[in-house]
């Protein structure tokens, strides 16, 4: 039977901020199943700020999105057709085709999810990518010990919310974070029992940092003048996670390196750049650790959500102007 449906396509590649212009939203005509593939009608999508990397025509770690191609990216939902008698009609799926409503593609391509466990949709974020992003993060790069520090940036985001819950339980003693609103920084010390937070509009992060120095670990998905602050307020021996530079996503022109690199050499830092997509060997070890913790109400998330795929757009830009709190998703 074929399908009538919808997709997002990229109209033409941003320069600097993206604009609703710079996509398009298309109708189009799925072929039959063959043989071993299955039909999935997506529920909910991910929007990522790595997406906006992807617009661009540069070789990175992941392909660009081609013009007039609909865009990828996670997504769940449910299996309405299946020639596969590994994952059946029914099934609840995850996958890499999202940005569009439905989804053909190999059984093989499917992961099916356990929805006792957690709904689907915290797949993907505090059980999906983002939630490995801050286990790997902090037990692999940035090797968090008992007793230490810890200050995230981006703190009230998919990552960064997990980052601050995960690393107390693995035994900070402080931890702080940055967000871009009361009613983050609220949510953080009153809810996710952050020791302390700030909103980074309401000063310098130099000034709003300083109280709670020295840093021992630092994990960045800002960059720009949250690395530059951490720099300077690290503790000697001190280590930076970095995992993002969202700051500096829409830049045209190079920005300027951070000030007080030098720190790196006088504190004697280990500062290290990685990719969660080099770290799945750590998901079994990730989902054994992190699952029952959220099952139990130990680790809790949010999810900001917008409705319809003519909204997907609208999520995707609302990551630059920090509308989400938690997880921003797509219902579809
Ligand atoms: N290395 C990896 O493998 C990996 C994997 C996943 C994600 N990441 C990175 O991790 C970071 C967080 O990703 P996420 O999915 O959890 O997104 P998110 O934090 O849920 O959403 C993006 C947030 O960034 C903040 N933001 C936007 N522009 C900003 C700016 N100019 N200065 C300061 N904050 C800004 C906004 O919150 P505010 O209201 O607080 O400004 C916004 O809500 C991103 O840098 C992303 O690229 C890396």
């Amino acid at each position: 039977m074929t399908t009538t449906t919808r997709e997002i396509h990229l109209a033409s590649r941003p320069q600097g901020r993206p604009t609703s212009e710079d996509f398009r939203l298309v109708e189009t005509t799925l072929p039959d199943l063959a043989d071993g593939q299955v039909l999935v009608r997506n529920t909910v999508m991910s929007v990522d700020p790595y997406m906006r990397g992807r617009m661009n025509d540069v070789k990175s770690y992941v392909p660009p999105f081609q013009i007039d191609a609909p865009l990828d990216g996670g997504a769940v939902g449910e299996v309405v057709e299946s020639t596969s008698p590994d994952v059946p009609v029914g099934a609840t799926v995850q996958h890499m085709l999202g940005w569009r409503e439905h989804a053909l593609l190999p059984a093989g391509d499917v992961r099916v999810l356990d929805t006792a466990l957690a709904p689907a949709s915290a797949y993907l974020g505090a059980l999906g990518m983002p939630g490995l992003t801050a286990y790997v993060g902090l037990t692999r790069v940035a090797a968090l010990a008992e007793g230490e520090t810890l200050f995230v940036s981006g703190a009230a985001g998919a990552v960064g919310s997990m980052v601050g819950q995960l690393g107390r339980r693995l035994g900070a003693a402080k931890v702080v974070g940055s967000a871009g609103s009361a009613a983050k920084v609220a949510w953080l010390t009153d809810d996710l029992g952050f020791d302390a937070a700030f909103d980074y509009h309401e000063g310098p992060v130099l000034r709003q940092l300083a109280p709670h120095a020295p840093v021992d670990v630092f994990f960045d998905n800002v960059g720009a003048d949250h690395l530059e602050a951490a720099l300077v307020h690290m503790a000697d021996f001190g280590r930076i996670a970095m995992c993002g530079a969202i700051a500096d996503y829409d830049a045209t022109t190079p920005p300027p390196g951070p000030r007080f690199l030098t720190m790196a050499v006088t504190k004697r830092l280990k500062i290290e750049g990685f990719i969660v997509t080099d770290h799945g060997d750590a998901a079994g070890e990730f989902y054994r650790t992190v699952g029952p913790w959220l099952a139990a109400g130990e680790i809790t998330y949010r999810e900001t959500y917008t409705d319809g795929i003519e909204q997907a757009v609208e999520a995707f830009l609302g990551l630059g102007t920090g509308a989400n709190i938690g997880k921003m998703l797509v219902r579809l």
